[in-house]
């Protein structure tokens, strides 16, 4: 297959999506023999270097021995190469997007609430609070793009970063707030994004440590914050239910805990709180002088001095904000895990495990992300692209093949994926019912590569009649195994998803441990461009085209995946060719709850009093 690669089909794998022809001259290439694979190296003016690899001899005969894994040989054809070129621009444009929203957000509340910050209120920013407190930089960030294009503005971030690292090699949950963006308050978006977090922390039973520096409610929008189920209170109510599931909780008090906030150090099992910037109370000093007129400063009305001495509100005095990450890592280290050593080498880890790259280059992925979905290319391609040296044992081959099932390995941690390659047919529920089942009886996880069809055709006909109302039935068993699959699901979005086709693929409201989004990926009921069915009936023609163009438009607009991320229908929108690197991230996040020692729950929290 290699050997049908035209030279000016420049790549990192094979095709370069910054390279395309005519930049990419043919002449400019190297070879370069290594032991295993043959590597052909494109230098291109100004773009650096792109591999294209070619199988060396031993790579070959390892193909050649029998494997309960075979080798899905998926190589681009010319045939596609028009489609896998318009998804790539398409791609490239949603990355520029991509790349321009983190820019946005890394300012968090701009300028000059970053000076008051650090240089009035001598405090670190986020990003060093966490660069102090987790192993490395290596983080799993949940949903950054949260809070932007909302009806009552931007807010970076949601007003507080949340994700998964590593703290002393055990992977925990963050929920830091952001006190650069209007004081760290709590906006309808940051309470969403912190229960999200905190349900990631209950779902795949890792510690949570919260950083607080918030200034409570952002009372402008109390109203949606504050009364109902899922709003601030739950944050509390979270905190008891994991204390008695035996899910650790640490916090730091690195700024104001005002209000509500006050809450959340007093219910976490060990606290640390900072001298002179962190601060615990309901009222503040201005209340306190509007309510006894009496003066007082906020280090005497709630200063670390107060809580650790006399109070008993807080666990550890810390000097400044360095201490009190290293007492935090301290207090996760006693945590009741005991992890397997780690390996020396990365490499012999990886070889231990059985560990290969996929043969068919990952960076490819970007021309296999669908424009829409008349540009979805098989996708087999996609998943040649994810697994382990590209191999997958394909589950019913045969039957019901617009859904691809089978198992497959990423990064030595066998999955089950379940892929969409056209329309959610009868046959293609039914099998996908029955390999759910499966892996839910052999504890296998699931990943769904969720990409929807349009809206199925009206049921104008007896016989479409039939074969809706068979599909429905399927559909709902499927939906009803997915739902009840007690192994972990990981759903990455990489093309539509809409309507119920996106329930049966473990779409949000079916709970999957982590669900991603690529950028390209479109979120609406149903597909912009296919609205047709959602059109009154009766109206003139006229009439239906001006409605029909106007929906088509929303639906354009609303269905983007950066408008699903802020409004966190999703855990993030990550790029097509870091997708392998985000799965084995979950995974392995997903599997350490193998080591706690004990989790049977108690019949109450940890209480402080
Ligand atoms: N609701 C809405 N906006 C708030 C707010 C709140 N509860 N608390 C602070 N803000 C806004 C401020 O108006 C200011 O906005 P601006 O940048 O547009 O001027 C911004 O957040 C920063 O506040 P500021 O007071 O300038 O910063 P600071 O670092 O000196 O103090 C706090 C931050 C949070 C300690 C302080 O603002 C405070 O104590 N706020 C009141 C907290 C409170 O009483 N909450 C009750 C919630 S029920």
């Amino acid at each position: 297959m290699y050997s049908s690669i035209s030279r000016n089909l420049c790549s990192r794998g094979r095709v370069c999506p910054a390279l395309l022809s005519p930049y990419c001259q043919p002449l400019s290439w190297r070879e370069r023999i290594t032991r295993d694979q043959t590597q052909h190296w494109c230098v291109c003016p100004g773009q650096g270097q792109c591999v294209i690899r070619s199988m060396g001899s031993v790579a070959r005969r390892r193909r050649a021995l029998p494997s309960a894994f075979p080798v899905l040989e998926q190589p681009l054809q010319p045939v596609q190469q028009h489609v896998y070129e318009a998804n790539l621009r398409n791609s490239i444009a949603c990355q520029n997007k991509y790349v321009e929203l983190r820019e946005k957000i890394q300012k968090g509340g701009g300028e000059n609430a970053t000076v008051r910050h650090t240089q009035r209120n001598k405090k670190l920013l986020v990003k060093d609070r966490l660069r102090l407190l987790l192993d490395d930089e290596d983080f799993l960030e949940l949903s950054p793009f949260a809070g932007l294009g909302l009806p009552y503005g931007d807010i970076p971030s949601a007003g507080c970063l949340t994700g998964i690292g590593r703290i002393n090699g055990l992977w925990c949950v963050f929920i830091a707030n952001d006190a650069t963006v209007k004081g760290g308050t709590a906006y309808p978006i940051t309470v969403k994004k912190q229960l999200r977090a905190q349900e990631v922390a209950m779902q795949n039973r890792l510690p949570c440590v919260y950083l607080v520096d918030s200034g409570g409610a952002f009372l402008p929008l109390q109203s949606e914050i504050f009364p109902d189920k899922n709003q601030g209170g739950r944050t509390f109510y979270n905190e008891a239910i994991m204390s008695a599931m035996k899910i650790p909780q640490v916090s730091v008090v690195c700024g104001s805990c005002t209000a509500g906030g006050a809450y959340i150090p007093t219910m976490a099992e060990e606290t640390v709180m900072v001298h002179r910037i962190g601060t615990i109370f309901l009222g503040g000093p201005p209340l306190v002088k509007a309510a006894t007129g009496e003066e007082v400063t906020p280090e005497d009305l709630g200063g670390a001095t107060l809580h650790a001495e006399v109070s008993g509100c807080v666990d550890h005095f810390a000097w400044d904000e360095k201490e009190a990450y290293e007492y935090t890592r301290n207090i996760i280290s006693t945590l009741n895990y005991e992890l397997p050593e780690e390996e020396e080498e990365e490499d012999s880890l990886r070889k231990s495990r059985g560990e290969e790259e996929p043969v068919n280059c990952s960076e490819e992925l970007q021309g296999l992300a669908p424009l829409n979905y008349n540009h979805s290319l098989d996708v087999k391609m996609v998943v040649s692209r994810l697994t382990d040296g590209s191999r997958f044992q394909e589950f019913k081959a045969r039957y019901g093949t617009t859904l691809v099932t089978g198992f497959a390995k990423i990064h030595g941690n066998q999955v089950g994926i379940v892929a969409s390659n056209g329309e959610l047919s009868n046959e293609a529920c039914l099998k996908g019912c029955h390999f759910v089942q499966l892996c839910d009886q052999r504890d296998i996880p699931l990943i769904f590569l969720q990409n929807t069809a349009p809206t199925p055709g009206l049921t104008l006909s007896t016989p479409q009649a039939e074969i809706n109302s068979n599909r429905i039935k399927a559909q709902g068993s499927m939906m009803s195994a997915v739902a009840c699959a007690s192994v972990p699901k990981i759903t990455v979005v990489i093309g539509g998803c809409h309507g119920a086709d996106s329930y049966a693929m473990c779409g949000r409201a079916f709970d999957p441990n982590f669900l991603f989004l690529w950028p390209n990926a479109r979120v609406s009921v149903v597909a912009p461009g296919h609205c047709d069915s959602l059109l009154p009936p009766g109206a003139e023609e006229k009439e239906q085209q001006v409605m029909e163009l106007e929906l088509n438009k929303r639906l354009k607009e609303e269905s983007s995946a950066f408008f699903s991320s802020g409004r966190l229908w999703d855990d993030g929108v990550i790029l097509p060719q870091d997708t392998r690197k985000v799965l084995r991230a979950c995974l392995d996040i997903i599997n350490q709850q193998r080591y706690q020692l004990s989790t049977e729950r108690l019949q109450t929290p940890l209480l402080r009093i």
